[in-house]
């Protein structure tokens, strides 16, 4: 399964943060927001990965993952000149993803709880995966309608009137039709390339899956000052009560077996003096005892 990281966008949502640094690496609590979906995807087994942004915020992301060897992947950098739709990131990635399944994660959001993509991505087969999320204020999301039986039967994007209240998250999972898929898509009512369109192109084809996501799993969104802000406090109380972290992708590359103890104890070792340093030698440590 290869991986993109949709990381571009205008950020307007969050001037005059986004004046200097793009919104996707504004710091979520103790990290860079980036950190979050890529670690989710990490932990999900993804070794390929390509991060789509705008060319004046590519270089800045290169800067703080730079080729990936760090946290033994590989990561394919591309440019989306304007933002014309997240659909657009699988023209732009199409020759990345080859012949390949791949899944899309969207930059500025925050997943948390079990190991439900983990699953997604090891049964995946054929078709389109993608997830629906209980929240209060779906008209501002794409929100998938089910039947009685459980079966999606409609997605709407931002409806007046939604239809329920399962949100659809940034993260979709498809098989290589994207390619074809994307490639004939038409701008919406908005001009872009929309997530929703694909997701019905597959629903209308009768091979889209939805899962819901249950209580107890956290999807955060962290698109305007006040969520970003809520999201950091999310982060921070869990990381003090439980003393781990969230959104670590050294570590997450280490516990999924993608980096032997060595290589990250290399990679600590390479950290300066600081809170995040301490954690992973701690992390290390603990490792060598068992
Ligand atoms: O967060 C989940 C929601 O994301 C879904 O429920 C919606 O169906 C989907 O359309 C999307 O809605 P948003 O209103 O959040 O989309 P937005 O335009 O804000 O873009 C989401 C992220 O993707 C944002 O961080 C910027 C990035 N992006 C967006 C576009 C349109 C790009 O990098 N390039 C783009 O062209």
């Amino acid at each position: 399964m290869k991986g993109i990281i949709l990381a571009g966008g205008a950020g307007s949502r969050l001037y005059p943060l986004t004046l200097v640094a793009s919104k996707q690496l504004q710091p979520v609590y103790d990290k860079p927001m980036i950190y979050y979906p890529f670690t989710t995807l990490l932990e999900g087994g993804v070794r390929e990965f390509c991060l789509i942004s705008t060319p004046q915020d590519l270089p800045r992301f290169r800067q703080l993952l730079g080729d990936g060897s760090r946290f033994g992947v590989t990561i394919d950098y591309r440019e989306q000149a304007r933002p014309e739709g997240i659909a657009q990131a699988f023209r732009i990635a199409d020759s990345f993803i080859g012949q390949d399944p791949v899944t899309l994660i969207l930059g500025d959001n925050i997943f948390w709880g079990g190991d439900v993509f983990t699953r997604a991505f090891g049964e995946f087969k054929t078709g389109a995966t993608i997830f629906g999320y209980h929240v209060l204020d779906p008209e501002r999301y794409g929100v998938v309608e089910f039947d009685s039986t459980g079966k999606a039967v409609s997605i709407e994007e931002k409806p007046k009137q939604p239809k329920s209240n399962y949100a659809v998250p940034g993260l979709y999972i498809y098989d290589n039709q994207i390619v074809s898929i994307a490639r004939d898509l038409k701008p919406g009512a908005r001009g872009e390339l929309e997530i929703t369109d694909v997701n019905l192109e597959y629903l209308r084809r009768g091979r889209l899956q939805v899962c819901r996501l249950e209580r107890g799993f956290a999807w955060l969104d962290a698109g305007t000052s006040s969520s970003l802000h809520e999201a950091s406090a999310y982060v921070q109380t869990i990381e003090k009560r439980q003393g781990i972290k969230i959104g670590c992708p050294e570590e997450a590359a280490f516990r999924s077996g993608i980096l032997s103890l060595a290589q990250f104890e290399t990679v600590v070792n390479a950290m300066p003096n600081c809170e995040y340093r301490a954690y992973l030698e701690g992390a290390v440590a603990e490792a060598k005892r068992r």
